[in-house]
């Protein structure tokens, strides 16, 4: 079995990694899941759901083993938590692993919930959970963040009953557990959330200096500032060069019956205003949809954001998250640099991910593969 320490050692060593002080101090930690996960007898499995054991009740299926402590990695932006992520689900022994986006697993729970509360059941969160801890022994969720009160009410019933049918879950955060929804709506209902998660995953900061997002080599320009004429014009040689179509049509994507629109799209090449995407109340699934359907896009006038357009800077930030996970192509027209967009007041600190992000996507090695 390989163990985290030698992927990221091997990774160093064929230059793809640059040596990280604060990284190596957290590769014990990693290791010890992964060595954990290896020693711990095989989980209990699928639990049976043929009519015998209806019959008998799930009360007589074999208790799974305890979970094996997971982890919770969290610390500044481009630090290097996802990477490390990536290397445990690499290394972790176990057949059943998943590594998913926290949103879209959120989003997968939400839409579980509701189709079994139509069935007419009254705890909702149970089967769901065990669902889930029928795919996965392993969970990663990269990026808890946790915005939504419907998330919020349900997060720590679920992450317990995860935890009693074995999951261990590995997760990165920008957040210390103590922070998460912060100033959320009825936080004291959230505060077990917390608790559990000291009790059953090991919480440690990244602390490394280095943004390792910072000083990549910046492909030809992408991000045009201030959004004026100037800019405008910029954008649109760039779209005719890009959008090579006769005549490009507005596409309109189908999300749980929503309507998501992009005014403008020529084979996977996408435009609209700022305005377009983040004024309308669209949420992480209608942006996932979007990410998925475009290979580029060009978004004109990102205006400085602050408490006064926190909606739709909220959005925006929701939005570069899944232009970012999926490796969109983002050509932008902005107010300013993505550092100072988001200047000040409640909602900059979240904001500070997303501008690490936006200088990450101007690299030149940046989009889809293939
Ligand atoms: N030691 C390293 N050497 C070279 N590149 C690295 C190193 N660590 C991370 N990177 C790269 O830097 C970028 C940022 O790392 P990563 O995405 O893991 O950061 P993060 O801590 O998850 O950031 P965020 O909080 O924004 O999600 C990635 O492209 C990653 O591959
Ligand atoms: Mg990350």
């Amino acid at each position: 079995m390989a163990n985290v320490s030698d992927l990221y050692e091997a990774g160093v060593k064929a230059g793809r990694l640059k040596p990280d002080a604060a990284q190596r101090g957290v590769l014990p930690a990693l290791d010890r899941v992964a060595r954990e996960l290896a020693a711990a007898p095989p989980a209990a499995g699928p639990r049976k759901s043929g009519w015998l054991s209806k019959l008998v009740g799930n009360g007589n299926s074999p208790a799974p083993a305890p979970a094996v402590r997971g982890l919770y990695l969290w610390g500044g932006v481009g630090r290097g938590k996802s990477m490390l992520m990536d290397l445990i689900m690499e290394a972790a022994p176990v057949a059943r692993k998943r590594r998913v986006h926290f949103h879209e697993f959120m989003q997968e729970i939400q839409a579980a919930l509701e189709a079994v509360r139509k069935t007419g059941q009254q705890d909702a969160v149970r089967p769901v959970a065990r669902q889930v801890a029928e795919q996965a022994r392993l969970l990663c969720f990269d990026e808890m963040q946790i915005t939504d009160i419907a998330d919020a009410m349900i997060v720590g019933r679920l992450f317990q009953i995860l935890f009693e049918e074995g999951v261990t879950i590995v997760t990165t955060s920008n957040r210390v557990p103590e922070d998460l929804y912060k100033n959320g709506l009825n936080r004291q209902l959230f505060l077990p959330f917390i608790a559990l998660i000291r009790e059953r995953m090991e919480v440690t900061e990244l602390t490394s200096a280095t943004d390792h997002r910072q000083n990549r080599d910046e492909g030809g320009q992408v991000w045009f500032i201030p959004a004026d004429a100037g800019a405008r014009s910029a954008m649109d040689a760039l779209w005719q060069r890009l959008a090579d179509c006769e005549r490009p049509a507005p596409l309109v994507l189908e999300v749980k019956g929503r309507k998501v629109e992009l005014p403008a799209h020529c084979d996977r090449v996408g435009r609209a205003s700022f305005w377009d995407l983040c004024a309308k109340p669209l949420g992480p699934a209608d942006y996932l949809a979007l990410a998925d359907a475009v290979d580029t896009l060009f978004i004109d006038g990102i205006p400085r954001l602050s408490m006064s357009n926190y909606n739709e800077a909220k959005r925006f930030v929701t939005l570069i998250d899944a232009l970012y996970e999926a490796r969109v192509r983002l050509i932008a027209s902005a107010a300013d640099e993505p550092e100072r967009l988001y200047a000040e007041g409640e909602g900059a600190f979240e904001f500070e991910r997303t501008a690490s992000r936006l200088r990450e996507m101007r690299g030149a090695d940046w989009g889809k593969p293939g």
